[in-house]
């Protein structure tokens, strides 16, 4: 039997169990998945709560993660909606509900005694799923932290709306009310324009979230122990430092993956990625092989938005009119027609001609990182903007929901490497905004894209800011645990 002296022996030397509970989406997954293996690599125990679907799709398009860490093990939970791939994109409020109802279960049972696993020492939950821990949290008595996937500019902007409404600036006054300037949001005043705050405060639509809980989550976050997010000081400065009156204990660790790539390079066996990508769409990289240098338009919106036939039919025609190459992502799940019909046109169906390359789904960072990409067209999903900003991509924007509205105008106004379609696509538009990118204006998106890569990746690489800054989050989870 352990004498009692082996017991407390063995719990000090026994690296800390850390609890991970990402929202089922690619974007938040793909985000928390790197800070689960940042942890993995600094040798904490970590088990990773996730829907049998987005496991599914983890082992199809990222390969083996748990043989690569043997400390990171994933738990899977969930059944009904959150087994039915089909109704991802289309149905979020259910999602997020059945998350949030069945995922409490699943870690009520992790964190019980009886698990069979080592005693959970913390829980990092995904801010969007937060009403999860105010259930909990008194309850199992273990530190919650936060994680807020999205822009630190979008996050300012939900956390301020309840001033907003106060002062009359908010609710917006219908579609001619959308160029009015919002001045009272402490550091961004007469930046962002009704047009430009979160989708949401446009009013509500079928299937999303509610503004109100949205904003509820923002001041949520109080509750946390500590926010982490995937930005950088040098990038969103004057808004970080306008949160940290309210959330003293934030943790920027941006960008995530170039923050991984650093550490695995400095831990050359876990670089050995065994199966890594292999069945993403690789036939696009040969095709962008045969491109000349910075000839080619990227064109991608990320996993969930969904775009009627009309809209993708306009993006066609100005890619086609623009005489540019292009490479698109067409997700088989992209169009859907209010009538529930679903499928692409013919022209898309048909695809690849001389100029154009289709694939389902392509690996995005080498894409991105490709000689031959010169531009992206993109929904301003926050992981697709800071992966072309590290690539040093000028990107065309055109957001459709949640905070994408907000980072294309910081990608347009703020950071200058873009230009902000939003609300306006039609072929003629397409078509000017990739001569625009790619010719006219060219050389001064290239030089702004560049400097601010070269930020980013100091701001990750050894040594930085974010790199010194998730070296003191691992010692204060340490000392948490
Ligand atoms: C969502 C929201 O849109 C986003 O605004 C929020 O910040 C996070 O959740 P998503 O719409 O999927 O995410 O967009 P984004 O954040 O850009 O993430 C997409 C991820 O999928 C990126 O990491 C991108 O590299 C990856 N991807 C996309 C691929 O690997 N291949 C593809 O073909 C398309």
């Amino acid at each position: 039997m352990m004498s009692v002296e082996d017991k407390l022996e063995s719990a000090e030397t026994r690296p800390p169990h850390v609890l991970i509970f990402p929202a089922p989406g690619q974007g938040h997954v793909n985000t928390i998945l790197s800070l689960a293996e940042l942890l993995a690599l600094s040798d904490f125990q970590v088990t990773f709560l996730i829907t049998p679907h987005i496991h599914n799709r983890l082992r199809r398009f990222a390969g083996d993660i748990e043989a690569r860490h043997p400390n990171l093990t994933f738990e899977t939970f969930g059944h009904g909606v959150l087994q039915n791939p089909a109704l991802f994109g289309h149905n979020l409020k259910e999602l997020a509900e059945q998350t949030k109802s069945q995922g409490k279960l699943k870690l009520r049972e992790l964190c019980s005694e009886h698990s069979g696993k080592p005693k959970v020492g913390c829980i990092i939950v995904d801010a969007l799923l937060g009403q999860v821990d105010s259930e909990l949290g008194d309850e199992l008595g273990i530190p919650i932290i936060h994680f807020r996937t999205a822009s630190a500019c979008s996050f300012w902007a939900y956390f301020n709306v309840p001033k907003l409404l106060q002062c009359n600036e908010l609710p917006i006054k219908g579609e001619e009310d959308m160029d009015r300037e919002i001045t009272r949001i402490p550091g961004m005043e007469n930046l962002v324009r009704c047009r430009d705050l979160p989708a949401l405060c446009r009013g509500e639509r079928k299937g999303t979230l509610s503004l109100d809980t949205l904003v509820y989550l923002a001041l949520h976050s109080q509750q946390a122990k500590a926010v982490l997010m995937n930005t950088f000081e040098d990038l969103e400065g004057p808004v970080l430092s306008q949160l940290r009156r309210h959330f003293p204990s934030l943790y920027t660790l941006g960008p995530l993956h170039v923050l991984l790539n650093s550490k695995k390079a400095s831990k050359t066996a876990a670089a050995a990625a065994s199966g890594r990508e292999e069945e993403k769409d690789r036939t696009c990289m040969r095709w962008l092989d045969a491109q000349p240098p910075k000839s080619v338009i990227y064109v991608s919106f990320g996993s969930v938005a969904v775009y009627t036939r009309a809209q993708l039919m306009e993006i066609w025609h100005g890619l086609m009119n623009s005489k540019k190459p292009f490479l698109w992502v067409i997700r088989h799940d992209l169009v859907a027609e209010p009538d529930g019909d679903q499928g692409l046109p013919a022209e898309l169906q048909e695809g690849a001609n001389e100029r154009a390359c289709i694939v389902e789904w392509a690996p995005q960072q080498e894409v991105l990182e490709h000689a031959a990409v010169g531009g992206f067209m993109t929904h301003s999903g926050w992981n697709s903007t800071l992966e072309s900003m590290v690539a040093g991509v000028p990107m065309i924007c055109w957001p459709l929901f949640g905070d994408q509205p907000t980072n294309s105008r910081y990608v347009s106004e703020v950071w200058k490497i873009g230009l902000d379609m939003k609300d306006t696509c039609d072929r003629k538009i397409v078509e000017k905004m990739v001569n625009d990118l790619m010719v006219e204006r060219r050389q001064e998106f290239e030089k702004s894209a560049e400097a601010l890569a070269a930020l980013a990746r100091k701001s990750a690489g050894e040594g930085g800011p974010s790199y010194s800054n998730f070296h003191r989050f691992i010692e204060y989870l340490k000392s948490i645990c």
